[in-house]
């Protein structure tokens, strides 16, 4: 059955010209485009959106970095798409990637790693609706 989940291309693939490479990546995986927004995510915003890691060492850093630079946030749809997604990204750490994943072609380390994905239905839904409007996932 057709499935919804967020992907967000993040700073350092854009400020690479990487972008539109890893767009077309997702088409030939079979998603479609639903949505696409170039956009740059505040302080508040970035702190939000990570807020499952407010106690995780690394969270400082991580909100500097989806800070430092326009984003993606891209809405995908396709049979499976949550899981395709995580699979199609490769492990948060490209040392550990897959090879072929995305995060194996584009990731410089464990925080520049590219790409964004949602893990799971109810955090894909939360982060579809923190990007975009109900009109806009039509
Ligand atoms: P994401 O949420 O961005 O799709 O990544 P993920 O599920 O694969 O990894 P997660 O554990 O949710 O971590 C979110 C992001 O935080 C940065 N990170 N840095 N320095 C570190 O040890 C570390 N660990 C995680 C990465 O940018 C990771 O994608
Ligand atoms: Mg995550």
């Amino acid at each position: 059955m057709a499935q919804r989940t967020l992907a967000m291309i993040k700073p350092d693939a854009v400020s690479r010209g990487d972008a539109g490479k890893i767009l077309a990546r997702y088409e030939e995986e079979g998603f479609r485009v639903l949505a696409c927004k170039k956009t740059t995510l505040s302080r508040s915003e970035a702190e939000a959106f990570y807020g499952v890691h407010s106690e995780r060492p690394f969270f400082g850093d991580l909100c500097d970095f989806m800070t430092s630079g326009p984003i993606y946030a891209v809405a995908l749809e396709r049979d499976d798409a949550i899981t395709h997604l995580r699979e199609v990204m490769g492990a948060t750490n490209p040392a550990e990637a897959a090879e072929g994943t995305i995060r194996a072609l584009y990731a410089e380390n464990i925080e520049r790693n590219s790409v964004h994905g949602s893990d799971a239905p109810e955090t894909a839904a939360e982060e579809l609706a923190f990007h975009f409007s109900g009109r806009e996932l039509l």
